[in-house]
């Protein structure tokens, strides 16, 4: 047995597509995937977070039935697909009606090539959005002076109001509305970015998968080749992160340094 399987009570085992994976007692089925290497796609899962369960890419069909990894609790003797041809189609349909239920306009996106939407959709062969898309006209918020929010991309993990409100302790961000109509919404006085708590430098304002909160004046920094997600998948990534015992980052892109103000 590996060095990384002998902190484990063997009796705490389970197997994915046929693969054992031990788990520490209360962990989920995504963390204990992650942290034995196995990648379960996800989008509204992070580590320092309570589990959503909103996204639903991490379905897995756990002793015949099909339900969220990341919310499942991880339990002896479970056996759990992932890596399979029908679960793998219902995640690229998951992620076609994500793609047209937003503006994800990837040639004109700078968080292309660091998006986790973008780089899931690659990882699952998706080679059309397949539905009609929504066109949506959401707030693009560009009061505050370094993040910039584009709701027309968000994804609706609520990763950054969980942050805001448990990490940050700020609730910056909210939901708002209901079924087809909900959105994200800022809680200031006047709704504004400009007028709210946040900083560059909190969780909230690094944690979008996606490229609707963004950092001003970093735009198109990094070129093509050497971007998150040019280079490997985003499962190959992860895998190889939780080989490592490198604890996986969800966040695309690295907290960037703001440039000086004068002259910018
Ligand atoms: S703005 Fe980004 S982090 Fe917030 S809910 Fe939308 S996609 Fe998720
Ligand atoms: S990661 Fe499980 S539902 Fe989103």
């Amino acid at each position: 047995m590996s060095d990384y399987n002998s902190g484990f009570d063997s009796a705490n085992m389970f197997s994915i597509d046929g693969r054992r994976i031990p788990f520490k007692p209360g962990q989920t089925i995504l963390q204990a995937a992650l942290e034995a290497g196995v990648y379960i796609p996800h989008l509204c899962h992070h580590p320092d977070l309570k589990p959503h369960g909103s996204c639903k890419l991490c379905t897995v069909t756990v002793n015949g039935r099909n339900g969220s990894a990341c919310t499942a609790k991880a339990l002896p003797g479970l056996e759990v697909e992932n890596d399979t041809p029908a679960l793998n189609d219902r995640r690229r349909v998951l992620l076609q009606m994500l793609f047209v239920e937003g503006d994800h306009f990837c040639p004109g996106c700078e968080k292309s090539g660091n998006c986790q939407l973008q780089a899931l959709a690659y990882d699952l062969e998706m080679v059309a959005p397949h539905f009609r898309h929504f066109f949506p006209k959401r707030t693009v918020d560009a009061s505050h002076p370094d993040i910039w929010l584009d709701l027309n991309r968000c994804i609706m993990c609520e990763l950054c109001v969980r942050a805001s409100r448990d990490i940050d302790g700020k609730n910056v961000f909210m939901l708002a509305g209901r079924g087809a109509d909900s959105q994200v919404v800022v809680n200031s006085p006047t709704g504004l970015l400009k007028d709210s708590a946040l900083t560059a430098d909190d969780a909230a304002a690094q944690i979008c998968p996606v490229g609707a909160i963004l950092h001003k004046r970093i735009g198109y920094s990094v070129p093509i080749g050497q971007r998150q997600f040019d280079d490997a998948t985003i499962g190959h990534q992860v895998e190889y992160l939780a080989r490592r015992h490198i604890p996986i980052k969800p966040v695309a892109v690295d907290a960037p340094k703001m440039p000086e103000k004068e002259g910018v």
